[in-house]
């Protein structure tokens, strides 16, 4: 296959971690006879700087051009501690989130049994863990009207939801759910917020759909606190854009690091894949950060944009494969053990190719 593949390394460490990504997607299209052309955009902070817009249109034509998007991070610690500044990096994401209309993005949590004694949380209790979210993207309190008064001591931001919009997403996770455990989990406050009863209404009314599913709802406060306590007990969980955001950054933690977590954001035009971690200035340029999300989200874009399973799972394989042999980057490791970015990567890239 020729595949046309846009790269929007962004700011910190993702130019880092999405070097080691097309290290891995090259020798895995040599491997199999395909053919890559790689197309690079400015994203971000990065973007920002060169051509004072985080989403510049020549970024968004070479999305559109693509048949998938790698990407890697974006935020840059200049604008976190500044509330004036008016144009951020995270800017950037947003439009290119809403512009491609990804409105679902898929984020999965699931555990390396080599790497259990990293988690924070006791082995028996993230042992097996396997569960995917489906995040909304493209609506909520991130895109609802918002504003301040004229002398800025007064905000306010709002979470807007239509039915639609809550259908298409809940279809994927129904659609998810029926390929796995056939287990669902509604996330939402409906004890609370109109919008999560509009959620819950639009659920219910498609559970007939999908009788094989087994459907529950739980408010978002007991899920932050069961996710912690009996993460095993989920198997695809949908929900809002904000509750899904802290949700997944809660869950990453089973894993051991959060520096593992891939995900796919999909929707209406070309999908993006990127690692759930974000720009992590403080390792920049340090050649320490984790690239296995990255690689994984690689293997997740060979897998829903080519539909090339075998090329997902050789990447998914020789990921664990290094995990298990302990290449991995200090998050993983003591520091005197540890690999670096690159060498993570040339591990994986060698065994792919011999494999
Ligand atoms: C994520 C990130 C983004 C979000 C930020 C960088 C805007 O935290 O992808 O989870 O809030 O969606
Ligand atoms: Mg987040």
């Amino acid at each position: 296959m020729d595949l046309k593949i846009g790269l929007l390394p962004g700011d910190g460490i993702g130019p880092e971690v999405i070097s080691e990504a097309v290290k891995i997607c090259d020798v895995v299209a040599k491997k199999f006879g395909h053919s890559i052309t790689w197309k690079t955009g400015l994203v971000g902070a990065t973007a920002i700087e060169k051509l004072g817009n985080p989403y510049p249109s020549k970024t968004h034509e070479i999305c559109l051009n693509s048949d998938a998007v790698l990407f890697g991070a974006v935020g840059d610690p200049k604008f976190d501690n500044d509330p004036s500044v008016d144009i951020r990096p995270e800017d950037g994401l947003l439009k290119m989130r809403k512009e491609l209309g990804l409105y679902a993005n898929i984020r999965p949590t699931f555990t390396f049994e080599s790497l259990l004694e990293m988690s924070p949380i006791k082995k028996s209790i993230v042992k097996g863990t396997d569960l995917i979210f489906v995040r909304e993207l493209t609506g909520g309190i991130y895109f609802g009207k918002r504003g301040t008064n004229s002398v800025k001591n007064y905000a306010f931001d709002t979470c807007e939801y239509n039915q639609d919009e809550i259908r298409r997403l809940a279809k994927i996770g129904f659609e998810l759910a029926g390929k796995r455990l056939k287990k669902l989990c509604c996330i939402d406050k409906a004890n609370v917020l109109e919008t999560s009863r509009l959620w819950r209404k639009t659920v219910q009314s498609m559970e007939k759909d999908y009788p094989d599913i087994d459907v529950s709802y739980e408010f978002v406060d007991a899920v932050a606190m069961r996710l912690i306590h009996s993460p095993k007990t989920y198997d695809v969980l949908i929900t809002s854009n904000l509750f899904g955001d802290i949700l997944t950054d809660e869950a990453s933690v089973i894993s051991g690091s959060m520096g593992l977590m891939p995900s796919a954001s999909v929707g209406l035009k070309t999908s993006v894949y990127e690692p759930i971690h974000g720009s992590y200035p403080k390792a920049k340029g340090k050649n320490i950060a984790n690239p296995l999300a990255t690689i994984l989200s690689a293997s997740m874009m060979f897998e829903r944009s080519f539909n090339l399973s075998r090329e997902a799972q050789i990447i998914r394989a020789a990921v664990s494969e290094s995990v298990k042999e302990k290449i991995v980057t200090p998050d993983l490791i003591e520091k005197d053990k540890a690999s670096t970015t690159n060498e993570v990567g040339d591990w994986i890239k060698d065994k792919i190719d011999k494999a």
